[in-house]
């Protein structure tokens, strides 16, 4: 059986890379709900019908565990979904734990970078209150990132101004870590970096999901050997035009060179 992979769009891409890492002999079931992104910018309640709709028919496809691969869906609805289904539902979530632990290295701020409907989360909010004993998380939402994705945008220029203009009322050289609490902000670490000063840490959650899709799905002996096949869906339609299925490749590739 196939492992499906949910996001709002292309962001979660980004953890399919990683899980490709580890579970390069599985096959994967990739939802993107292009009809709906962004969801950062939505209401809860409007983003939860679109994610129960888009998990629902990924079940229905057969699948033997789901990665929810969008922090602003693993926030809104993590929870009920695992209460839905009886297969294993992982989630990405920011990873605030191992960047407050880089206080220790670094002795300097950290800066979680995600989406409007992350930061307003109770969830994001309780992880930052349980972890941050030193009032050392700021946070910062960046929805132009997930647009310039979207619309496979990656001029550095462009990209770089935008996140200049947003990070002008920071000082970089604060943050010893920052954070890319959204699934679609790793197609710009290169940007990202080239803002902070060198020996900032950058993390991203994809890695963790990854990490612990293997080891469930190993404890639960589903691990399989597929054909490494990615069956593509764009918000319930199967994409077979090869410019896009080719577009979905390349970005792949560009998270190889990253
Ligand atoms: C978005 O659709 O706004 C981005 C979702 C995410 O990865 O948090």
């Amino acid at each position: 059986m196939r492992i499906g992979f949910f996001d709002s769009g292309i962001g979660g891409i980004t953890v399919l890379h990683q899980a490709l890492k580890l579970l390069p002999n599985e096959d994967y079931l990739f939802y993107a709900d292009t009809k709906n992104v962004p969801y950062g910018e939505k209401t809860k309640e409007e983003v939860k019908q679109y994610i129960f709709q888009a998990v629902q028919f990924i079940a229905e496809q057969q699948v033997k565990a789901v990665v929810i691969a969008c922090n602003t869906a693993t926030s809104v609805a993590i929870e009920e979904l695992r209460e839905r289904y009886d297969f294993p539902i992982l989630g990405i979530e920011p990873a605030v734990k191992p960047a407050v632990q880089k206080w220790e290295i670094h002795r300097k701020k950290v800066l979680v970078l995600a989406t409007n409907l992350t930061l307003k989360e109770e969830k994001f909010n309780n992880l930052v209150k349980r972890l941050d004993h030193r009032d050392i998380v700021d946070s910062l939402a960046l929805p132009g990132l997930v647009t310039f994705a979207e619309q496979h945008e990656f001029n550095d220029e462009l990209v770089k101004s935008y996140l200049e203009q947003e990070l002008s009322r920071f000082d970089p050289s604060q943050y010893g870590t920052v954070v890319l609490g959204c699934t679609h902000f790793p197609y710009f670490t290169n940007v990202i970096k080239e803002i902070f000063p060198e020996g900032t840490d950058f993390i991203s959650g994809s890695i963790g999901t990854a990490n612990n899709l293997k080891r469930i799905l190993d404890c639960d002996h589903l691990l399989e050997s597929g054909s490494g096949d990615i069956a593509f869906y764009n918000s319930g339609i199967r994409v077979e035009d090869t410019a896009t299925l080719e577009r979905y490749r390349q970005l792949l590739r560009m998270l190889d060179g990253l």
